[in-house]
């Protein structure tokens, strides 16, 4: 049977096509036209011009600006062409891209000057509603109605359960090789977040009548039309926007997402965790309308932002069994009970050279990688550069994280730069996977905690391995950096050992 997204594709890619071939047309001239007002903008005169210095960067010539959307258009390459413009132009420059003239900013020094500004106003990207926040931020009823102690250790009891469960599957599954641990992986992160918001598991959370999408399809879904959006930025105008195909499947990704979070949040026959954000925020009076969008917030800001960096932490120790070995001693001995396996909250503190593999992976892949803030008033960074107000400003982190002046050798996965001796001398804008500032990431101890405990659980259970090679793995942009294809993973059993404590 069809699902409901399908019929919406099939039915717009039916019905459209005509009007497809007259919207390329309109678009090909309207692409003529604002390339060429970018260009002329990028050369003074417009609003959005810095004082004094002229900034470079890519295609800063007539039709630059529609050369720059067709470098970035193929996803397979656009990561790689961002991070080359970053090489290229430096700590500042401008990218005039269609209509829109975007400023780049890569260095720790003008980061700090954007983030403790109190101007910035954010483009919120990949929410499961798309619209833009006018400075508040997002998730604070989570952070402000929860008592931080109760609510972390609710947390370490949902994220033992699910890698137990995790562990529990693989080992029935006796497999050495090839396993596709996608799914395994990204139900269970699902399943940890809908407990920590709406008290249960996803199963209990979805509509399942013919025709619905389920949460994490909606997700996915989401997130592949805004970035199909946001490639195309003639689509960002709204009359051309409505004419277009994906207009309808946007419409209705927003009207199953209403129904599914209405479902998830009635009450249902399953024993719910008591300690969840629909509770608390049930008994701080917060009404639904207020619920329902907390929910959705960090369902679509925490689920699959996890689950990526999970992937790639799991596959940066399967390609360096070195540091995985040296996680696993360092696990094993936090169990003084061969037979009790679960991690307390105070045990991860100890997991020293795990969190630094947590972090060099988030180097490497700040799953949100590309942030944009528009702020209110001019920001000056430097004597003769200051941007306007209104100026749209991209921090794309590779651009930071990647940089051979802060990290030496930056490709290489090497854990050892988070240890107190190789950090204490860094720029702490140096190295920002969650943002900072006012708007930094609310999800991001969640995160962490849930990376570490799964980790710990799977490096106790199983020695990793996988059959692919780095430099085949493409990622997609996505919002959230995205793996093209699952990573296969080879689980191999050994014997948790364990470290009687003096
Ligand atoms: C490895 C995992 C994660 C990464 C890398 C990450 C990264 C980020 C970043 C960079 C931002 C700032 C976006 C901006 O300034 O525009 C952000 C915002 C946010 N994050 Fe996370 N995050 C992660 C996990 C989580 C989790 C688990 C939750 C919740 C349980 C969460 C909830 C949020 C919320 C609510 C916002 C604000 C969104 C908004 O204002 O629209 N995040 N995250």
């Amino acid at each position: 049977m069809r699902s409901g997204i399908e019929g919406v594709q099939f039915m717009g890619v039916r019905d459209v096509g005509v009007l497809q071939h007259g919207l390329m047309m309109v678009t090909f001239f309207l692409l003529f036209f604002v390339g060429s007002r970018a260009y002329l903008k990028g050369k003074g005169g417009s609003s959005s011009k810095t004082k004094n210095r002229r900034l470079g960067g890519p295609g800063q010539y007539f039709l630059g600006p529609i050369m720059n959307v067709l470098a970035l258009s193929n996803t397979k390459t656009t990561i790689k062409v961002l991070e080359r413009w970053c090489r290229a132009y430096g700590p500042v420059f401008r990218v005039n891209f269609g209509p829109k003239s975007v400023i780049f900013l890569n260095s720790p020094e003008y980061l700090q000057v954007l983030f403790m500004s109190r101007s910035g106003l954010c483009g919120r990207m990949g929410s499961l509603f798309p619209r833009e926040r006018n400075g508040d931020v997002a998730g604070n009823c989570w952070t402000s109605t929860c008592s931080p102690y109760k609510t972390l250790l609710s947390y370490m009891r949902i994220f033992n359960d699910e890698s137990n469960q995790i562990v529990h599957t693989l080992e029935k599954n006796d497999s050495r090789e090839g396993v596709d641990v996608t799914s395994l992986l990204s139900g269970a992160i699902l399943n940890s977040i809908t407990k920590a918001t709406v008290g249960k598991s996803i199963e209990n959370c979805e509509s399942k009548e013919p025709g619905d999408v389920g949460i994490a399809e909606l997700v996915h879904r989401v997130k592949e039309v805004n970035t199909k959006r946001i490639l195309s930025p003639w689509l960002l105008y709204e009359p051309i926007w409505r004419f277009h195909p994906l207009s309808k499947i946007g419409d209705f990704l927003v009207n199953m997402t209403m129904k599914q979070l209405s479902f998830a949040l009635s009450p249902s026959k399953q024993k719910g965790n008591n300690v969840s954000l629909k509770e608390d925020l049930l008994g701080a009076g917060v009404p639904v309308e207020g619920i329902m969008e907390e929910t959705s917030t960090l369902l679509s800001a925490g689920y699959e932002t996890t689950e990526c960096a999970l992937q790639f932490l799991l596959f940066m120790l399967a390609l360096h069994p070195h540091h995985q070995e040296k996680c696993r001693e360092e696990i094993d001995s936090v169990f003084v009970d061969p037979f009790d396996d679960d991690l307390q909250y105070r045990d991860l503190s100890k997991l020293k050279h795990l969190e630094m593999c947590v972090f060099e992976t988030l180097r490497l892949f700040p799953i949100v990688f590309l942030i944009i803030r528009k702020p209110k008033t001019p920001i000056r960074l430097a004597d003769d550069l200051e941007i306007p107000a209104g100026t749209e400003i991209a921090l794309f982190m590779p651009g930071v994280h990647k940089n051979p002046e802060i990290y030496p050798n930056p490709e290489e996965f090497r854990p050892e730069r988070f240890s107190p001796e190789e950090s204490q001398h860094r720029h702490t804008y140096a190295y920002i996977p969650f943002s900072a500032g006012s708007r930094k990431c609310i999800g991001f101890k969640f995160a962490i905690m849930e990376l570490m405990c799964v980790t710990a659980k799977l490096l106790r259970h199983f020695v990793i391995s996988t059959t692919d090679k780095l430099e085949d793995v493409v990622i997609l942009p996505y919002i959230t950096l995205s793996l093209e294809k699952p990573i296969n993973f080879g689980f191999e059993k050994r014997i948790p050992s364990s470290k009687p404590q003096h």
